[in-house]
């Protein structure tokens, strides 16, 4: 039986990926302590995972980058491992600015690996340091045709991909240097949907660079259109295939990899994807008829950098892990739905809703905080 794992420290956990993966360690009797600075998500998340898992939050506001508040935060909360998904993850972004993605991104790591050395090293009372990283599949780079298995070459093609690929080059030497490290390197395809609750989603910043957000804000009429970038691929209907994987499996995938490597001790990389690729076609499609929602799109010139297909061989985080992907594009698009439409505005709309309602009960003599 695996051994209980008391607590967890799980950066980026105010994030998309992080807040999905509170609720599943939660539920999986894993206590996370989130260490965010909300570079780039809302503080309201924070509200709505107490209101999901029923219990407090806890916290630790702060940057990653910052190596002694991170080896402090270690020190008071003594994890019995981390989950690492602080960090930048906007392609466009990073081709213009690609310090701040080298920075942000390798720096954070780094910050975060010496931390998790001074404390755990050598192996004391807290056990040896143990990792789980949030790589991407983007480290494949243009794979070809069929499905990407974890042993096909590696490449880079913008900033953001390179951060991720020096990164796991970087786990890989700190494992070789110290045997002790146990690192499970989780390769995410294209994670959508989210909480069955709506209490939690994807909210991004500005125009979404994911289909699924995009189509979401096309469909509550934030934006006209849905530009589909390129219909002359070699692909069945002409547009990009991806194997996009519903957010509720991806958060379980980080519990089972946290588990795996309690239990055996082993380091690995795993994909985590379903091993099916939906064209953006066949995503629309699935979309109108999940929501009933029209989606009026254009076909427009294709991105740089984007490929044909793009989907995973999951085999290996079956065989390892006992995970596979369970949740189809029927349950992603009504899941994403939900979301969006009970958050026209993301977590801005709840904090518009909550600010009105504590109005109304100040003015009714009765203010609840918290
Ligand atoms: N969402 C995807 O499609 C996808 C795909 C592959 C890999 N990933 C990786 O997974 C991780 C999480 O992705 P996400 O979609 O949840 O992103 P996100 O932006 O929603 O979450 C990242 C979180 O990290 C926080 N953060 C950023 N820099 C920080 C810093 N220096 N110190 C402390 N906190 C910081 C942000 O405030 C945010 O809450 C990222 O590393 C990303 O590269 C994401």
């Amino acid at each position: 039986m695996s051994k209980q794992v008391p607590r967890i420290l799980l950066t980026g956990g105010a994030g998309y990926i992080g807040s999905h993966t509170f609720v599943k360690l939660r539920q999986a009797g894993i206590e996370p302590v989130i260490l965010d600075n909300f570079a780039n998500s809302h503080p309201a998340v924070i509200e709505r995972l107490a209101r999901i898992t029923g219990a407090p939050v806890c916290l630790e506001r702060g940057d990653v980058l910052d190596r002694a508040f991170v080896e402090d935060v270690l020190r008071r909360h003594a994890p019995a491992g981390v989950i690492h998904l602080a960090g930048d993850k906007a392609v466009g972004e990073s081709v213009a600015h690609p310090l701040k993605y080298f920075r942000g991104n390798i720096a954070g790591a780094i910050s975060l690996l010496e931390a998790m050395e001074a404390v755990y090293l050598p192996v004391g009372p807290l056990g040896p340091p143990t990792l789980v990283f949030s790589s991407t599949a983007t480290v494949y780079g243009d794979a070809g045709t069929g499905p990407i298995a974890e042993d096909f070459p590696r490449r880079h093609s913008n900033p953001y991909g390179h951060t991720k690929l020096v990164i796991e080059d970087m786990l890989e030497a700190v494992q070789a240097a110290r045997p002790e490290w146990r690192i499970g390197v989780l390769r995410y395809f294209n994670p959508v949907g989210a909480h069955p609750s709506a209490l939690i989603g994807e909210d991004p910043t500005g125009t979404p660079n994911n289909l699924m957000p995009y189509l979401t804000q096309v469909a509550i009429g934030r934006r006209s259109h849905l530009r589909i970038f390129g219909g002359d691929y070699p692909t069945p209907d002409g547009t990009g295939v991806r194997d996009y994987i519903h957010i509720e499996d991806l958060a379980d995938g980080h519990v089972a990899a946290l588990r795996t490597l309690q239990r055996t001790g082993e380091s690995f990389t795993v994909n985590l994807g379903t091993g099916r690729g939906y064209s953006v076609l066949e995503v629309v499609n699935a979309f109108v008829d999940a929501t009933g929602c029209p989606v009026p799109y254009r076909i427009v010139e294709r991105r740089p950098g984007d490929v044909a297909q793009c989907y995973a061989d999951p085999s290996r985080a079956m065989q390892l892990l006992g995970w596979e992907a369970k949740r189809t594009l029927e349950q992603m698009c009504a899941d994403a739905w939900r979301w969006q439409s009970r958050n026209p505005q993301g977590y801005a709309s709840g904090m518009a809703s909550a600010a009105s309602s504590q109005a109304t009960e100040k003015e009714n003599g009765l203010l609840v905080i918290g």
